[in-house]
C-alpha cells in the first residue's frame, strides 16, 4: 500500500513511535552521529506534519529515554541542542497547524534554557485542537509506573484517595501516569530494524498493535507511516476477547 490512506481506512487515534536508527544512518554514510540525529529531527518534522494532515489525534514520540543519559556527554548535548532548534524553529508552524505539544517525562534535570523553551511551546499551543504531539523526554516506562505508584501511595497515605481501595481500578491508576488524559496508543511503530519496546509506554501499550520496520528513522517518511497504518488497518483487534 502506498500513498495517502483512503477515507475508508482506519486511522489510529493514537500512534506511538520509537525513533530508532539515527546512529546507523550516520554510520552508513561515514558521517558523525550528530548528523544522524539532525536527519532524525527532519524525519520527525515530516511525520508530525503528515500525521496532522491525515487526522491522527495523538502522536507520541520517544525522543530521549531515561537510559539515553548513558550516551556520551557530547551526544546528549547534541540531542538537547536539536530539541531547542526544533521547538524554536518549528513552533510557529506547529501552532499554525493547530498542533498542541506536551512533554512526557521528568524535566527536572534539564537546563533552564531547555525548560523555558519547552514551557513556551506548551503554553503557546495549549488551546490548539489539532494533533496532540507528545514528546517523551527523559521518559521511561518503568519510571512512569514507579512515579505513579509513589504518587498513588502518597495520596492514599494522606487519606486523599477519591474512592475506596477496593474500588480503585486500572483507569484510576492510569490518572497518575504521565499520559493522564491521553487514550492508550492503538499503534506502536518501531523503525530501525530492532524488535523490542525499550521501556516505552509499558503500561499504555498493553493492547497496541505493534509494527516494526527496517527503515532507519531518518529515512522514515509519510509513505512509511501510511504503510504502518495500512498494516494496522488489516489487523483484527480483539483486546483479549474472541470476536
Ligand atoms: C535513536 O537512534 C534516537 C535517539 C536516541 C534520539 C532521537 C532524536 C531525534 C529523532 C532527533 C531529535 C529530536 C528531538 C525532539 C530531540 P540511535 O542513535 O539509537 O540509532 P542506532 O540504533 O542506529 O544507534
Amino acid at each position: 500500500m502506498t500513498g495517502q490512506p483512503t477515507a475508508l481506512q482506519a486511522i489510529p487515534g493514537h500512534i506511538a513511535l520509537i525513533m530508532d536508527g539515527n546512529g546507523r544512518w550516520a554510520e552508513n554514510r561515514s558521517l558523525p552521529k550528530f548528523k544522524g540525529h539532525e536527519a532524525g529531527m527532519d524525519a520527525m518534522i515530516r511525520v508530525v506534519r503528515h500525521a496532522s494532515d491525515i487526522g491522527v489525534k495523538h502522536l507520541t514520540v520517544y525522543a530521549f529515554s531515561t537510559e539515553n543519559w548513558k550516551r556520551s556527554v557530547g551526544e546528549v548535548a547534541g540531542i538537547f541542542d536539536l530539541l531547542l532548534i526544533y521547538v524554536n524553529r518549528e513552533l510557529e508552524e506547529l501552532h499554525r497547524n493547530g498542533v498542541r505539544v506536551d512533554i512526557l517525562g521528568d524535566r527536572t534535570p534539564f537546563s533552564k534554557k531547555v525548560n523555558a523553551a519547552l514551557d513556551k511551546t506548551i503554553q503557546k499551543t495549549k488551546d490548539n485542537d489539532g494533533l496532540r504531539f507528545h514528546i517523551a523526554l527523559n521518559y521511561g516506562g518503568r519510571a512512569d509506573i514507579l512515579m505513579a505508584a509513589k504518587d498513588f501511595a502518597m495520596t492514599f497515605a494522606e487519606g486523599h484517595l477519591e474512592k475506596s481501595l477496593k474500588d480503585f481500578d486500572e483507569r484510576d491508576f492510569a490518572r497518575y501516569l504521565y499520559t493522564d488524559g491521553t487514550p492508550d496508543p492503538d499503534l506502536l511503530i518501531r523503525p530501525g530494524g530492532e524488535k523490542r519496546l525499550s521501556n516505552f509506554l509499558l503500561w499504555q501499550i498493553a493492547y497496541a498493535e505493534l509494527v516494526f520496520s527496517d527503515v532507519l528513522w531518518p529515512d522514515f517518511g509519510p509513505e512509511d507511516l501510511d504503510l504502518a497504518i495500512g498494516e494496522y488497518g488489516a489487523r483484527k483487534r480483539r483486546f483479549g476477547g474472541r470476536i
